[in-house]
């Protein structure tokens, strides 16, 4: 074969190649609907709230509501968080939404959204920055205002009686742990016969709740009254008690934060006696966020959920059933 019909049958195989591969990216019939792209960067899955919270999430977020969400589980370590955060920035993302594990160190990674023009709705804890344009808006809880109710509660059921007070943080450095922790100290500042026996960090989970609590009692030291920063640590501090032998609602009073259901069960049988709810259905609340910004509005900048507080008188099972979680 001459070179020149070696040109020819090459000219022909690649006018072949280029008539197949256009064949195979032919545009499909069926229009795709627009979805709203979405990268969630959340905590973990320590609590039920948080569970809650990631259902709440992805029910709002779906596509048939219109959007694509991608959610990034941090397993409580912010580092995880901030790389979560540069794939998303990296993906295209429409819009992040940050539910970050402590208050610091988010300006760099902020910045880099910003500057790929990316907004940022941050929620349930809240951050703590110099620039608040690196982000566009915050929902969540007033967590010093949980933190007082439940102090309110103290100081009503025991006044100036003596008591003993073990104190379950949440992992430090967060704002529900900052909120309900500050509000205790005022209490302790205000009411000198309480005594703080104990503070530690359970990092919001039920087995080190349990953790903390076995090894009290296996020290011996005594307490009335377990101030736990969330019903996971709750549970974890009252099966430490049952262990024990002893009974939690009557040797020891137990108040904690989020009211989820099995909580309020516990309320029911007597076993907590105060819960303040930490509202986790954030996911309708960042969908109207979202369809605000879309429609060219401003959402307000910082927003707190109303909550309520429970104790046993007026709990019922219906209403703990009508809260969907
Ligand atoms: O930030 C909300 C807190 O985080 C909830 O009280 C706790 O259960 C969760 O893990």
């Amino acid at each position: 074969m001459n070179r020149q019909w070696a040109l020819v049958l090459l000219m022909l195989a690649c006018l072949l190649l280029t008539a197949c591969s256009s064949v195979g990216n032919a545009p499909s019939t069926a229009e795709e609907p627009h979805l709203i792209v979405v990268g969630f960067s959340q905590v973990g899955a320590e609590s039920d709230w948080r569970n809650a919270n990631t259902r709440s999430m992805q029910t709002a977020l779906s596509a048939d509501n219109g959007f694509r969400l991608i959610l990034d589980d941090a397993q409580q370590k912010q580092e995880k968080q901030i790389t979560a955060i540069r794939n998303f920035i990296n993906q295209g993302v429409d819009y992040i939404v940050l539910a970050p594990t402590t208050e610091r160190g988010w300006e760099t990674v902020l910045s880099e959204a910003k500057a790929a023009g990316i907004p940022v709705i941050i929620v349930d804890r809240m951050i703590e920055i110099k620039d608040s344009d690196l982000f566009t808006c915050w929902i969540g809880s007033d967590f010093r205002k949980e933190g007082a109710a439940a102090v309110a509660w103290m100081e009503q059921r025991f006044q100036d009686q003596p008591l003993r007070i073990v104190h379950l943080q949440g992992n430090i450095g967060s704002t529900a742990q900052i909120g309900r922790t500050d509000s205790l100290d005022a209490g302790l500042m205000a009411h000198p016969q309480w005594q703080l026996v104990f503070r530690g960090s359970g990092d919001f989970t039920q087995a080190k709740g349990q953790e903390l609590v076995e090894a009290l009692i296996r020290e011996n030291t005594a307490f009335d009254l377990i101030f736990s920063e969330n019903d996971n640590m709750a549970y974890g501090a009252i099966d430490a008690l049952k262990k024990a032998g002893l009974t939690p609602g009557e040797d020891v009073t137990i108040l904690s934060f989020d009211a989820s259901s099995t909580a309020l069960h516990m309320i029911l049988d007597g076993e907590i006696s105060f819960d303040a709810e930490c509202n986790p259905l954030h996911g309708p609340r960042v969908r109207a966020i979202i369809e605000q910004l879309e429609a060219g509005r401003t959402p307000p900048k910082y927003t707190f959920v109303e909550e309520a507080v429970f104790e046993r008188e007026g709990l019922t099972e219906a209403i703990i059933e009508a809260r969907g979680y």
